[in-house]
């Protein structure tokens, strides 16, 4: 019975929507605690009417918690979620330090919702693009097996965390002033740019952020799929949007696709060009679904067709998703 509830980074950009979903969704839980570094410690925010003062992440901070929703950064979880475990809670973990550890499932509740039951304490929650492109490709694998995805993204500023949505906009706002441009948390200027590099390059010429869509696809599809991503920073704030050009074992039709899209759980189809209707990110910031556009056949390979999908990275890239994982709990 999960009655203590934790948020740890509750002050950054996904912690500060996991209050508001927790609130929208009516979780039910009897306390929640605010956790964050010592920077934000007795700063107040509201929840369902009460001002709740964030504490420091520290070790007595998790006694008598039942589940940590954390999303403090990679360092943050490895260091505080066994810690958190050890004291009986549960953590759902927004973090990529556990995703792939074999121990630990890496859930996606319209997906692979079973792998929920097989945790040990921690369960970790996907990267937020390939959460978004594993949802709209689920009905199409049932269909069909999917046997090869390349994938380019369009992610936004939000993606960097609420430091990354406020240097963006500072960024256009030196601009119009005529000002030098700040540049920390992006390698290079956003506003009026694209950056094709999230996270740092590894060996094979990929970023981690690409291995991570071709890694996590597999994990959570339970499938020898083979995905290849280019990952790209754009100038959008909120709101991550993704070209998948995917390969079927069979051939299949726009109808199908669409249909299964319009059935699918927690998509919304969003495609009607000749009233120029499909997916943007200024749309959709705040709503919870995968919205997908654009279908069509793949001009370049039989058995392939094209989407283009947009999704609320911070809402169901991260927060949602992870508060769909506690509600099955
Ligand atoms: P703080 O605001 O006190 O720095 P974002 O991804 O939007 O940048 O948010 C990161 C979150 O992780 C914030 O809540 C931040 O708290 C928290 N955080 C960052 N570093 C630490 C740390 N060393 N210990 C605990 N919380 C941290």
């Amino acid at each position: 019975m999960i009655r203590n509830v934790a948020i740890m980074g509750a002050t950054g950009a996904v912690g500060q929507e996991l209050l508001k979903i927790l609130e929208q969704r009516n979780f039910p839980l009897q306390n929640l605690k605010l956790l964050a570094s010592e920077r934000s410690v007795g700063r107040e925010y509201e929840f369902k009417g009460e001002k709740l003062k964030v504490e420091l992440t520290c070790k007595d901070a998790f006694k008598n918690v039942d589940l940590v929703l954390s999303s403090a950064g990679a360092s943050v979880s490895k260091e505080f979620a066994p810690i958190a475990v050890d004291a009986g809670a549960v953590v759902v973990d927004n973090t990529s330090f556990f995703r792939m550890d074999p121990n630990v499932p890496l859930v996606v509740p319209e997906v692979n919702p079973e792998d929920i039951k097989l945790h040990k304490g921690i369960i970790a929650n996907p990267n937020c693009t390939t959460i978004m492109m594993v949802v709209a490709l689920k009905p199409i694998n049932d269909l069909s097996k999917i046997t090869r995805i390349h994938v380019a993204t369009y992610q936004s500023a939000s993606g960097a965390g609420a430091t990354g949505m406020a240097e963006l906009k500072q960024q256009y706002q030196e601009i119009v002033e005529g000002k030098p441009v700040t540049v920390k948390k992006f390698a290079h200027q956003l506003a009026y740019n694209l950056i094709p590099h999230i996270d740092v390059f590894t060996d094979n010429g990929y970023t981690k952020e690409e291995m991570k869509m071709f890694n996590e696809t597999r994990k959570i599809m339970h499938s020898d799929v083979r995905c290849a991503a280019t990952c790209v920073r754009v100038s959008a704030l909120r709101c991550h949007s993704e070209a998948i050009s995917f390969e079927t074992e069979r051939p299949l039709s726009i109808e199908e696709v669409s249909n299964a899209i319009k059935n699918g759980e927690g998509l919304q189809l969003c495609d009607d060009v000749a009233n120029n209707v499909y997916p943007m990110p200024l749309n959709l910031m705040g709503t919870d679904d995968v919205y997908v556009g654009r279908i069509r056949k793949d001009l370049a390979c039989d058995n392939g067709m094209n989407i283009w999908i947009v999704g609320d990275q911070i809402r169901k890239g991260a927060a949602l998703n992870a508060v769909q994982i506690a509600e099955r709990l």
